[in-house]
């Protein structure tokens, strides 16, 4: 069990494992390779200069499958530890779909972006990210932003600096219970949290998943299994 006490402040990491019994394919499991590409191929600002038109291929086929999913019992577990420690937990995730908040969270930290958002190409375009749920089948069918730059989907990608790092600073600063789900530590920054909290003296960290993640010796336990099988009964509130 992992037991939240009163005083407690808890990080939450999830990951691709998270959303994987929902039916959204991981990135590094053997079910994570799209027309043989590799994930680090095809979302990159290198690709999108190259072939901007296999970039949206990829990302219209992602929302396609997103869209078709619904949340499983972790999602739903995550948002009820939400309501119930309310500003006590900051949740941060690596996903890019939007399970969580259909499952009711409404306070996630999306830290590489959303698949159902774009945004302008131009990083000096003031036009903020909007939802955007279409599949682009041709390049020609992109809007154009109106300052005239090509509209990206809003999404970290390898070589970019991702979102809300500040916020996620001070929240590994203080909490004193790390909990990383379905994440196969492999992809930084989010791979070293772990290990930043691991030289905090007194926060516990625990790992939900079914394989060991890479950077496995930061973690003090390990709950070995499917998220949606193992977290809806290892959450031991004590208010
Ligand atoms: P990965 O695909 O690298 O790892 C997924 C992890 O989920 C693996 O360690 C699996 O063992 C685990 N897993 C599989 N099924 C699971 C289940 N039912 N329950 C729990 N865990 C399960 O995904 P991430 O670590 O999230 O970035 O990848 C990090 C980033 O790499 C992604 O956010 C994405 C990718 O490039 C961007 O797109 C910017």
């Amino acid at each position: 069990m992992i037991e939240i006490r009163a005083d407690d402040r808890v990080f939450i990491l999830t990951g691709a494992g998270l959303s994987a019994e929902s039916g959204i394919p991981t990135f590094r499991g053997s079910d994570g390779l799209w027309r043989n590409f590799r994930i680090e191929e095809v979302a990159s600002p290198v690709a999108w200069r190259d072939d901007p038109r296999l970039v949206w291929e990829f990302y219209s086929w992602r929302r396609e499958v997103a869209a078709q999913c619904k949340p499983n019992p972790a999602h739903f577990a995550l948002a009820q530890l939400e309501q119930t420690l309310g500003e006590r937990l900051f949740h941060c995730t690596q996903n890019v779909d939007s399970l969580l908040e259909q499952a009711g969270c409404r306070n996630v930290w999306h830290m590489h972006g959303r698949l159902m958002q774009s945004r302008c190409e131009r990083a000096g375009c003031k036009r903020p990210a909007f939802d955007d749920r279409n599949s682009y089948p041709t390049l020609e069918s992109v809007p154009r932003c109106e300052c005239g730059g090509h509209i990206r989907p809003h999404i970290c990608w390898f070589g970019e600096v991702p979102y809300y790092l500040e916020e996620i600073a001070a929240a590994l600063d203080s909490c004193t219970i790390f909990i990383c789900i379905g994440s196969s530590g492999v992809v930084h920054p989010a791979a070293g949290f772990a290990a930043q909290v691991k030289s905090k003296p007194g926060t516990r960290s625990y790992y939900i998943g079914p394989e060991e993640p890479a950077n496995s010796r930061y973690f003090d336990e390990s709950f070995w299994g499917k998220a949606g099988e193992v977290l809806p009964s290892i959450l031991a509130v004590k208010n």
